[in-house]
């Protein structure tokens, strides 16, 4: 085992972390975060050996990811390892160690470690109060100065309030009001700032989670001219119910649900201001092309869905084909028009997947020479097929 492992090395290894946290919760979890007093990139290459995992190592930070193959994720990091400093007193220190790392962290129901050790394995360590508000439910910084460290750790909060139906403590609450007033956010990168939304936006109640922002006075932060309204509360839950249609209706495929959120965020923006989140935040190529879809680009698509002249399905395709899932999906929770709601969901769920029975291959053994008019067939087949002129192989 890993404590084993530790022990023959002469280290000391705890489990710590969200791990523990969620292990008392009785919640699932295959991120593994582990802290060595001792040479923590020492102890990953040896566990990744023993149980066959592959290791990636940041020399810099003292620390290594090990992939083992049950499909465990186990990040380890040094223990700051003040006990070089006093070698004759090794086992307080040593526990300092640990400990000292532990209030590095930002709330108290992230600061419990369990011994991995064999002669004391399985031993809960609790140096903050961690154990007493995760039965009380509260998120409580270390600290005072905590989120002036790390203002992300704001956004944090209101993620595991959410997560785990968890309160902020009266102090932690009172402390982000202040973090609020000294306007600590606009320290922070786009990258950092798009990180914690993601991750924010990718919980459960992503529209729950805007409203607290809102509540907090911290959409200001994301964009000057993002505020609360109720069509934004109702376009929110309109995406919600997109997304859950989604979800069920196109199981194999994966979307950013993230990322329509933030499509309903800027609908109400002015377009300079949207201009300017592009600028500020790093999405990826298509993160943007998507968004900007569905802001600039989609207005004659959702008439052309909305006409009551009847489209053909390959009218339909016409106008979707290339549009990115999350893109879809918005136009999906804004167009209010029951026949663009047909469309879109034909679309996405049978149109797109529409194929001509012949390929390439089949065309070769009809005597056809290869060449563009390839294209020209298999298009017009599957024009033919998705309305229908065409219905067997035949
Ligand atoms: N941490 C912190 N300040 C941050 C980010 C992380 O103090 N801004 C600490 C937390 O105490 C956390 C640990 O680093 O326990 C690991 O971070 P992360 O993996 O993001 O957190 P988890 O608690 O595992 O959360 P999740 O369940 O969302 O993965």
């Amino acid at each position: 085992t890993a404590g084993e492992l530790s022990e023959r090395l002469g280290y000391s290894a705890y489990v710590v972390g969200g791990f523990v946290r969620d292990l008392l919760l009785g919640i699932d979890n295959l991120d593994v975060d582990f802290v060595v007093e001792g040479d923590g990139i020492a102890f990953a290459r040896a566990l990744a050996k023993e149980r066959a995992g592959r290791v990636k190592v940041h020399e810099r930070f003292g620390t290594a990811v090990v992939l083992l193959p049950d499909g465990f994720k186990v990040d380890v990091a040094t223990a700051r390892t003040e006990y070089y400093e006093y070698p004759t007193a090794l086992p307080t220190v040593e526990q300092s160690s640990i400990k000292k790392d532990l209030y590095r962290r930002d709330f108290t129901i992230n600061t419990l470690a369990v011994r991995l050790n064999p002669r004391a394995f399985g031993q809960l360590i609790d140096f903050y109060g961690g154990q007493r508000d995760l039965k009380e439910r509260l998120i409580r910084v270390l600290h005072s100065l905590s989120f002036v460290e790390d203002p992300t750790r704001v956004f944090r909060a209101i993620r595991f309030e959410l997560r785990f139906d968890f309160h902020l403590s009266k102090e932690t609450l009172a402390l982000i009001k202040g973090a609020v007033k000294m306007e600590l956010f606009h320290r922070l990168s786009g990258q950092r700032l798009l990180d914690e939304l993601r991750y924010l936006f990718s919980e459960r109640t992503p529209r729950h989670a805007v409203r607290r922002l809102a509540d907090l006075d911290l959409l200001r932060f994301i964009h000057p001219t993002l505020t609360w309204s109720n069509r934004l509360d109702r376009r929110l839950s309109e995406v919600e119910a997109a997304l859950e249609w989604y979800k069920l209706s196109c199981l194999d495929r994966h979307i950013s649900g993230w990322l329509v959120y933030a499509m309903a965020l800027t609908e109400a923006m002015p377009d300079q201001a949207v201009h300017e989140m592009l600028e500020r935040f790093p999405f990826t190529e298509a993160e943007r092309g998507a968004i900007t879809a569905a802001r600039f680009l989609t207005q004659p698509v959702c008439r052309a869905l909305s006409r009551r002249a009847p489209l053909r399905p390959s009218d339909t395709v016409a106008l979707l084909a290339g549009l990115a899932d999350e893109t879809l999906v918005f136009l999906l929770a804004k167009n209010a028009s029951a026949s663009a709601k047909r469309h879109l969901s034909l679309y996405l769920t049978t149109y797109r997947d529409v194929k001509p029975a012949l390929t390439g291959k089949s065309l070769q053994a009809l005597g056809f020479r290869p060449g563009p008019l390839y294209r020209t067939i298999l298009e017009r087949l599957t024009t033919a097929r998705l309305d229908g002129d065409v219905k067997t192989e035949a």
